[in-house]
């Protein structure tokens, strides 16, 4: 069978592709078991959509493995993913490093327990120097939260002088974002079928195309990501303008 690999365009890649990884639960409720069982199969999605996206060239990639809203669970599901995330930091870090890849996190990860900061700590300083793909892990994350972090580090900026309130604009609040530096993303999937962004990326996502499939996440492999792209690929982004704007005719 053709791969939707043979029909990406290289020269027009995302540079930064968005994930919110759903469905573990449903999937392992499919197979009567129980839902860690679909968190502990999510890591095969994940190391393939890594792979993936290095293999391409994709520059960044951003996962949305835990939110803020997360908290919530069952004290028992929130641990298990927080034992699950120390022990696949440690078995995936030769691979990554193998591969290049450098690790991020985004969100309020002093919130996690202390062996998980320990974790990301060390992963990150690791892989720090690596040049591939850079792989962001947003944990303890929520696009409200960002967004209202980064407005009271601007406030204090201003009330100390450091910058003039009438200055402010897109570039001023995005320096204090968490994805600072790093470009919006092009393209953003979720998986399991549900239409809502589950306040992830409110700031970044103002232009970004959706790509919404019903795959659950541990069903989720390299062919489904070369499936978005193609998606991707063949919109056409205005950006407010005219398609007529985009290619005058002559
Ligand atoms: C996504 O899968 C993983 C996390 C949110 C941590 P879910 O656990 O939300 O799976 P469903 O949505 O219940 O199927
Ligand atoms: C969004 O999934 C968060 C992550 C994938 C980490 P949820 O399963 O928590 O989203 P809702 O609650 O169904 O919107
Ligand atoms: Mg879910």
């Amino acid at each position: 069978m053709a791969s939707f690999k043979e029909h990406i365009d290289l020269n027009n890649l995302p540079q930064h592709v968005a994930i919110i990884m759903d469905g573990n639960g449903r999937w392992a409720k499919k197979k009567g078991a129980l839902r860690i069982f679909g968190h502990r199969n999510a890591i095969q999605a994940v190391r393939d959509v890594t792979e993936g996206c290095a293999e391409l060239g994709v520059k960044y990639l951003t996962l949305y493995a835990f939110s803020t809203e997360n908290w919530n669970r069952p004290k028992e599901e929130v641990d298990g993913l927080m034992e699950l995330l120390v022990n696949t930091i440690k078995e995936e870090i030769k691979t990554l490093s193998d591969n290049q890849v450098r690790l991020k996190t985004i969100g309020a990860t002093s919130h996690l327990p202390e062996a998980c900061q320990k974790n990301l700590a060390w992963a990150i300083d690791q892989t720090k120097n690596n040049t591939g793909l850079t792989l962001i892990l947003a944990l303890s994350y929520s696009g409200r939260w960002e967004i209202l972090q980064a407005v009271k580090a601007l406030v204090s900026e201003v009330q100390s002088g450091k910058i003039d309130a009438s200055a402010i604009n897109d570039k001023t609040l995005e320096n204090f974002l968490q994805t600072s530096g790093i470009p919006d993303p092009e393209l953003l999937i979720r998986t399991s079928g549900e239409l809502r962004i589950s306040n992830f990326l409110l700031w970044q996502i103002a232009y970004t195309e959706l790509f919404i499939t019903p795959t659950l996440w541990p069903d989720f492999r390299k062919e489904h990501l070369y499936e978005a792209i193609c998606s991707y690929q063949q919109r056409e982004r205005r950006f407010g303008k005219t398609s007529e704007q985009l290619n005058p005719v002559g």
